[in-house]
């Protein structure tokens, strides 16, 4: 994971040394960023050589004046931790205030944001620091409260930084909870086949592949390895470490491509549309107008059904999900799609009213067992989370 680290002014930032280490022990990449005021207690070269990236400790640096650094580091990083954090920047963060490198890519970041708050025990107690944390908590960022024990100043008292150790396990734990398919592969297809006429032609759909890369997006998200399948489409490609990406452009060549990855995937999800027919004889040279032809006939001939054959080879443990797409009789059509691909899930689509190319979509889950679960018209990513965690979890 690409987790940027954020240093303030206290003492314990000596401690983030040793945190910064656990990260890359653990195999996460880490950049930092700090303050001015934690450069009393630490030096902004010890953590550039740790990390072999530059430390971003300047809004206005005139190192890297083509980039935007705080901007890049805010939209490079996966986890935003600020270890230790101090009064100040807890202040800042609760009331969006911006005006250094650190508050402003905090400000900017749509990391999942972690707090490590290290302080004097009567600054931890006071009215305004107790009103911020609180009203960072309703924000949804996770803090670590302070443990109590012999602060710098020489008495007891609760404000006191966890142990490195204790910091990260706390960290990774919350990754743990949030990825509940780690250890599986799903396979998941998206976007509409292309089946040549001749060399300048083909038949094609209307399918986006939104609502597939979507499903890859959210698998990925819950911790899943994903292969994700896609052939023509109008939507950006996930770039993510955990996702492999498959180009197709055939019904014929997406067969022959999940046959080969459910062999050691447990899920698949047929998000995509295959085209049902291919012309029958595929012209080497394009085809012409004539003169004085008014018509052309295309003999077409059927592709096979993929969901079918996977549903008739699935081994044990495999979950197939599939779609329909219908324009009528919604639930009594996907129904017999799912006895007739022997499919765990069949999610229906009513296609008739702009689903295509859409970035919403509302649809009705059938399951083997008889259940019929309609769900409310929502984004797709959105959509893609719920799918995932009422039909895998
Ligand atoms: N599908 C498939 N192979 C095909 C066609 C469709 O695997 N040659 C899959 C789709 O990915 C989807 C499901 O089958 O998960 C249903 O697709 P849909 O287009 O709704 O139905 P079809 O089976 O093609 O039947 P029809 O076009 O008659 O509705």
């Amino acid at each position: 994971m690409k987790v940027a680290v954020y240093i303030t002014g206290g003492i314990a930032a000596y401690k983030a040394v040793y945190f910064i280490r656990l990260l890359q022990k653990n195999g996460h990449q880490v950049r930092i960023a700090m303050t001015q005021n934690s450069k009393n207690f630490i030096g902004s070269q010890t953590l550039a050589a740790l990390t072999k990236y530059s430390v971003l400790d300047d809004l206005w640096s005139k190192e890297n004046e083509s980039k935007i650094s705080h901007i890049e580091l805010a939209d490079w990083a996966q986890a935003a931790v600020v270890i230790p954090a101090d009064a100040n920047i807890i202040g800042k963060m609760a009331n969006g205030l911006a005006d250094d490198a650190v508050s402003t890519a905090l400000l900017a970041t749509s990391a999942s944001k972690f707090i490590v708050p290290a302080m004097n025990v009567h600054m931890w107690e006071n009215e305004a620091v107790k009103r911020n944390i609180k009203t960072l908590k309703e924000d949804g960022i996770n803090i670590l409260e302070p443990t109590s024990g012999q602060l710098a100043e020489g008495y007891n008292g609760k404000g006191r930084m966890p142990e490195p150790e204790q910091v990260y396990q706390w960290w990774e734990n919350y990754f743990e909870k949030k990825l509940p398919l780690k250890g599986k592969r799903v396979l998941v297809t998206a976007g509409g086949t292309r089946e040549q006429i001749d060399p300048v032609r083909f038949i094609g759909n209307n399918s986006s592949g939104k609502m597939g890369i979507a499903l890859a997006q959210a698998a990925s998200q819950l911790g899943a390895e994903v292969d994700l399948i896609y052939g023509q489409i109008s939507t950006r490609l996930p770039q993510e470490e955990n996702i492999k990406l498959y180009s197709i452009k055939s019904t014929e060549e997406l067969l022959k491509k999940v046959q080969a990855l459910f062999k050691r995937d447990n899920i698949l999800i047929m998000a995509a549309a295959p085209a049902d027919f291919r012309v029958k004889n595929y012209s080497e040279q394009k085809i012409k107008k004539k003169v004085d032809v008014d018509n052309l006939r295309l003999e077409l001939e059927k592709t096979p059904d993929i969901l079918k054959s996977m549903g008739e080879q699935k081994k044990q443990g495999q979950i197939i999900i599939g779609f329909a797409a219908e324009t009528n009789n919604l639930i009594e059509n996907a129904q017999k799609k799912l006895l007739s691909k022997n499919a765990d899930y069949i999610i229906a689509n009513d296609v008739s009213q702009g689903v295509f190319g859409s970035n919403q979509n509302k649809v009705t889950i059938l399951s083997k067992k008889g259940e019929i679960k309609p769900l409310p018209k929502m984004d797709k990513f959105q959509l893609a989370k719920k799918l995932l965690t009422e039909l895998l979890l």
